[in-house]
């Protein structure tokens, strides 16, 4: 052969046997099949075997099926985010002539989805709030296909009642679906409270160090498994096998990371609850948190997200200041990596506002020192009045 031809078809054998203690990083788009006649470009890969890079290399399958097994589904799909997961779920349980129902805490890009997007594609939504537990019975129309929950929920933390909110729905024939990021699929179980699909921003606590993007949806009933899978082949929802390695990596620590996080994110959020500054911590394992007794009910553990309610003298503007004091808590979104940060939130937009839901600041606490970062905040708290 020509040396040409020998760059792509070439006879060097290597040894076999490698064993390594950590999955390899398979990449590759096209898949060789032995046969003409096994050739499909079928998505089913766990049942019909590999077809197609876009449907997942070894290393993706591997961390679906390991957060699957983390959660108790019976399959998981690797989306490139967590809202890609978001949209994925609407777009395969929802179609024109629907209607859902969301909970007002939701994630602000699910929310603007749902507006933005899937009554743009005929969904009827409706935003319900949060606290509401079994009264959602008097929101689901016949209509109603899919209730969303989000517990706690973004910014004003509000722990949702899951169970009371699965048995109206299942009642009326609603599918539910939870973001269940905040307890990083571990210290809620979704499918035990009855959550029919559940979804995670991989990019939080899995992924655990704010370098990458992934998202999960898991299921249990197998009557979902056609219609997700279907959905999210059709819109060629791809993981990068790199993204999806550091994920598995992130997967062997996420015990302790989270063990870590809990105990400096409630000494951190104690502390501020009893400062004179501020009105009251949104933490879901603190009493002054919406939801709290479902919380101590449903979850096994808090991870790293709260918000703070400052006293009402204090202005926006004040707020902002004191975020742009702080020396250790960056500023940014996102959360579950090992970095503090802090987002001001000037007032988040809900269809039903309570006093709560003025200015907050939003905390994740990361791997500092938790001494440190409580003078951090003493020292840009000593500021806030100036
Ligand atoms: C509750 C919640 N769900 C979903 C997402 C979306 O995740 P991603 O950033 O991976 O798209 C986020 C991100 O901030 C989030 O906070």
């Amino acid at each position: 052969m020509d040396w040409k031809t020998k760059l792509i078809h070439s006879d060097v054998e290597i040894p076999s046997g490698f064993r390594a203690l950590v999955p390899p990083v398979h990449r590759g788009s096209t898949v060789v099949f032995d046969s003409a006649a096994a050739m499909t470009d079928d998505w089913r890969q766990d049942r019909v075997g590999y077809t197609y890079g876009l449907y997942g290399t070894p290393t993706a399958m591997e961390l679906a099926a390991r957060v699957g097994e983390l959660e108790g589904a019976r399959h998981t799909f690797l989306t490139p985010g967590g809202q890609a997961a978001i949209a994925l779920i609407w777009l395969a349980l929802t179609s024109a002539g629907d209607h859902a129902l969301v909970p007002d805490h939701v994630y602000g890009p699910n929310r603007v989805f749902a507006r933005r997007v899937m009554r743009r594609f005929g969904v009827a939504v409706d935003f319900y709030p949060p606290t509401i537990g079994a009264g959602i019975a008097e929101w689901i129309r016949d209509e109603t296909k899919l209730v969303w929950c989000e517990s706690p929920g973004s910014i004003t933390m509000e722990v949702q009642d899951v169970p009371a909110i699965v048995a109206a729905a299942h009642e009326r024939g609603a599918r539910v679906a939870l973001d269940n990021t905040y307890a990083a699929g571990v210290h809620f179980d979704a499918f035990a409270h009855g959550v029919d699909v559940s979804m995670q921003a991989l990019t939080k606590y899995v992924g655990g160090h704010s370098d990458l993007l992934l998202g999960t949806v898991s299921l249990r009933d197998e009557s979902l498994y056609e219609p997700i899978g279907r959905t999210h082949a059709g819109i060629g929802f791809n993981a990068s096998p790199d993204d999806c390695s550091l994920a598995l990596r992130g997967l062997q620590t996420l015990a302790v990371r989270l063990d870590a996080l809990e105990r400096s994110t409630l000494e951190v959020a104690r502390w501020l609850a009893a400062r004179p500054e501020v009105e009251a911590v949104l933490h879901p394992a603190l009493p002054s948190c919406p939801g709290h007794e479902i919380w101590r009910r449903d979850f096994t553990g808090s991870t790293s997200v709260f918000s703070v309610v400052f006293d009402a003298r204090y202005t926006g503007a004040q707020l902002e200041a004191f975020a742009d004091a702080l020396q250790l808590f960056e500023l940014g979104y996102s959360w579950g990596g090992v970095t503090s940060l802090v987002v001001p939130v000037p007032g988040p937009p809900r269809d039903h506002a309570s006093p709560r839901m003025r200015s907050l600041v939003r905390f994740n606490v990361g791997l500092e020192s938790t001494a440190d970062l409580i003078a951090d905040l003493e020292q840009a708290l000593g500021r806030l009045g100036e």
